[in-house]
């Protein structure tokens, strides 16, 4: 067979970050900064994973690797303990990933006899940031294994290899983070927008809309841990009005959901207008629960110069930040913007949320 590449994008939550933690309504959007897995087949019995970005390069022979059954398992982060003796697993960031591969190589192509192949994996989004790295990376690995051993319908994913990809996706990220909600790999195996309850996971919404965004990494690193403790305690001491603002998140998120969902043509400059609007007052309500920084300020403010909207996304406390570029921006006003923001030392790609997963 011949080399093939797949791809994925990435996330950003969009809306309801530190409220979904208490039931509430939240939307993320992929963004394409993606992941990108070359497969090269080869006879043989050794396969060989390269991950540049985070300095992995293993080669397995296959014949060694463990072969699971649906219930081998407690959990896919089990998976360690079934490596025999000599498997070399590298420490440090790429652990994960390799562990995720093991596990979906030995759940997806152990069965179908030795498959020999160099899988090479480089990556548009920066680790750690909160924008979905490790489901891309568990997205890309669960359609390339698929597509290796027939279980995928053909050309361009059907909505049945979607569920599949997106199934096996979550079990790699399971290995990777023990209980993940299932949002980053969904939004990359779908793309597009969706919306996000816990309890009920992450339902797509219909939407056509992308949008162009800044994305912004103030490089300040943060505990996503302690940024959600301290909105606990705030919480803790002022129920009332900590629920208020809380609400106040999800009744963005629903905004946004019914925004994202109008036909494309009906909305037009005003889905923009509106979702500046919501944008500037998600990220007050964040900064009112203390989850934000004064580079996250310094973001808004040079956003708010150029009559752009941010708000932080995800955890806060620094990390990124998004701006949207409205359609009827002047020329090259999102090249001045993140050239100024460049000039605080914070890292900006120019992006789109919304496009294909
Ligand atoms: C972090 O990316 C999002 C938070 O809402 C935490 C969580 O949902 O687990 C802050």
């Amino acid at each position: 067979t011949r080399p093939f590449v797949v791809s994925a994008p990435g996330k950003v939550i969009m809306f309801g970050e530190h409220a979904v933690v208490y039931g509430k309504s939240a939307i993320a959007g992929s963004v394409d900064m993606r992941a990108y897995a070359l497969v090269t087949p080869s006879s043989g019995h050794s396969v060989r994973l390269v991950l540049p970005d985070i300095d992995v390069d293993v080669e397995f022979d296959v014949r060694q690797l463990p072969r699971l059954r649906p219930g081998d398992l407690a959990h896919p982060g089990d998976v360690e303990t079934l490596l025999a003796e000599g498997i070399d697993v590298p420490e440090g960031p790429g652990r994960t990933a390799v562990l995720a591969f093991v596990y979906l190589y030995g759940s997806l192509v152990a069965e179908a006899g030795a498959l020999g192949f160099t899988m090479c994996v480089r990556s548009l989004l920066p680790v750690g940031a909160g924008l979905g790295s490790s489901a891309s990376f568990n997205v890309v690995l669960s359609a390339a294994l698929l597509q290796m051993t027939g279980q995928l319908q053909g050309e361009g994913a059907t909505e049945e290899d979607r569920r599949l990809i997106n199934s096996w996706a979550f079990q790699g990220e399971q290995v990777a983070h023990g209980t993940p909600s299932g949002i980053d790999n969904s939004v990359a195996t779908y793309g597009g927008f969706l919306e996000y309850t816990k309890g009920h996971g992450p339902a797509p919404l219909h939407s056509t809309h992308a949008l162009r965004v800044i994305i912004t990494n103030t490089n300040v690193p943060r505990s996503t841990k302690a940024l959600v403790a301290g909105v606990r305690a705030l919480r803790d001491a002022h129920p009332a009005v900590v629920d208020s603002i809380l609400d106040a998140i999800h009744n963005i998120s629903v905004t946004a959901a019914t925004l994202f969902q109008a036909p494309e043509e009906a909305a037009g400059g005003e889905l923009e207008r509106q979702l500046h609007d919501v944008i500037r007052m998600n990220h007050g309500l964040l900064s009112a629960l203390g989850v934000g920084h004064p580079s996250l300020e310094r973001v808004r403010d040079i956003a708010a110069g150029h009559q752009m909207a941010s708000k932080l996304t995800g955890a806060g406390g620094g990390g990124c930040a998004l701006t949207l570029v409205p359609r009827d921006a002047p020329k090259g006003a999102a090249a001045r913007v993140a050239a100024e923001m460049a000039d605080e030392g914070f890292c900006c790609h120019q992006a789109v949320v919304g496009g294909a997963g």
